[in-house]
């Protein structure tokens, strides 16, 4: 009979990236649970405006834009396969992505991305501005000029998480909504499982993958995580002319649904764990929207959101385990890369945990090296 008391791992955190980890243990024929305080995908998931957009993410060549990189060619053969083995689609939508330059700077920022974007073997060409209202003719007639990156897309990261979920539980994983991990069990040095709301739960190994709340579960073993929430609000509008692909300029995005919705976002704001969206964001956020694409004077509002982005001061994700505590790993601190990043998330730290190769490199994202120490 089967304990149900007990997992090879317990991965605390059902957002895209613990749901995403439960899908690749799980292929490795792992036993996992998953455990979430709220519902599946019920926190930063769900307000992602779900860009793979390695192009707008990554600020310079290195370890992280290959992630990105990396991360983001796994998608189409992704929801391909995620939607055979559970009929969810993820809404992968493949039209590229604009960025635009309104001013010297931002121009100078966009062509000074192309140079190493490019030098990385990434499609990625500079368009003027005719060539870019002739790809979207919604866009400002005063722009400088833009870039195209034929590879970059978006999906419904809500959808993705669940997939992955779905995809998951047909393996074996459990899933445990609704049920707050209240602490790590630790003893001589190695993690043994997590207590929860349902009592004490056993496993081989722990993943904490609880974005922004992931500190908090780690502070208790004398583990400092130097994550931080990082409020994003968003609003979503019907416009009443079509816009084919995401558009960005500065941080300042406009991301085309399959439900005919266009997501503009987001701020970056460091408010603890306020959700609140509040009208000056918004307002602020609109005004950028319309200098990229004017007639959104006349969208339709639909909704407003915010969501908490995992932060950490170097931008990096911290992926691997932790030092000085036996079978407990970290995947948290995606920032803005969430969705991008589940993918190549979820491959490395199954490979990390069973030890199946992969060609991502998690050395440069481990928990060493990024501010993790004992307090
Ligand atoms: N991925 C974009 C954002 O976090 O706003």
């Amino acid at each position: 009979m089967i304990d149900h008391r007990h997992s090879d791992v317990a991965i605390v955190g059902g957002g895209i990236i613990g749901c995403a980890i439960a899908y690749y243990l799980s292929n490795q024929r792992l036993r996992c649970s998953v455990f979430d305080s709220g519902s599946l995908a019920g926190e930063a998931s769900q307000a992602s405006a779900g860009m793979l957009a390695a192009f707008m993410e990554a600020d310079a060549p290195g370890p992280l834009a290959k992630l990105c990189i990396a991360s983001q060619s796994r998608y189409a053969a992704l929801a391909k396969r995620l939607y055979d083995e559970t009929g969810i689609d993820i809404g992968y939508s493949q039209f590229g992505t604009i960025g635009i330059a309104r001013n010297e700077a931002e121009l100078s920022e966009l062509k000074r991305r192309l140079e190493w974007f490019v030098g990385l073997g990434q499609a990625a060409e500079w368009l003027e501005p005719a060539q870019l209202r002739t790809l979207e003719p919604a866009l400002a007639d005063r722009l400088l000029g833009g870039v195209h990156t034929p590879s970059d897309h978006s999906v419904s990261s809500y959808h993705t998480a669940l997939a992955f979920a779905e995809a998951a539980k047909r393996w074996g994983t459990r899933f445990y909504e609704r049920t707050p991990v209240y602490r790590l069990l630790a003893e001589n040095g190695r993690v043994i499982g997590v207590e929860t709301a349902f009592g004490r739960m056993t496993a081989d190994f722990v993943v904490v993958a609880a974005g922004s709340w992931s500190p908090s579960l780690l502070e208790p073993l004398h583990v400092k995580l130097p994550v931080y929430p990082v409020k994003g609000q968003c609003y979503s509008v019907i416009l009443p002319f079509p816009l084919r692909r995401p558009v960005f300029a500065g941080k300042c995005y406009a991301v085309p649904k399959p439900d005919g919705t266009v997501v503009i976002g987001a701020t970056q704001e460091e408010a603890g764990f306020d959700k609140k969206p509040t009208a000056e964001a918004i307002a602020t956020l609109h005004e950028t929207a319309k200098s990229m694409i004017p007639g959104m004077k006349d969208a339709k509002f639909v909704r407003t959101w915010a969501g908490l982005r995992p932060g950490n001061p170097n931008r990096k994700p911290i992926i691997g385990p932790v030092e000085g505590w036996e079978g407990l790993y970290v995947a948290t601190g995606h920032f803005r890369k969430g969705t991008l990043l589940a993918p190549a998330t979820g491959e490395m730290m199954a490979s990390l945990i069973t030890g199946f190769p992969t060609d991502l490199d998690a050395a440069p994202f481990a928990p060493k090296g990024h501010g993790l120490s004992e307090i």
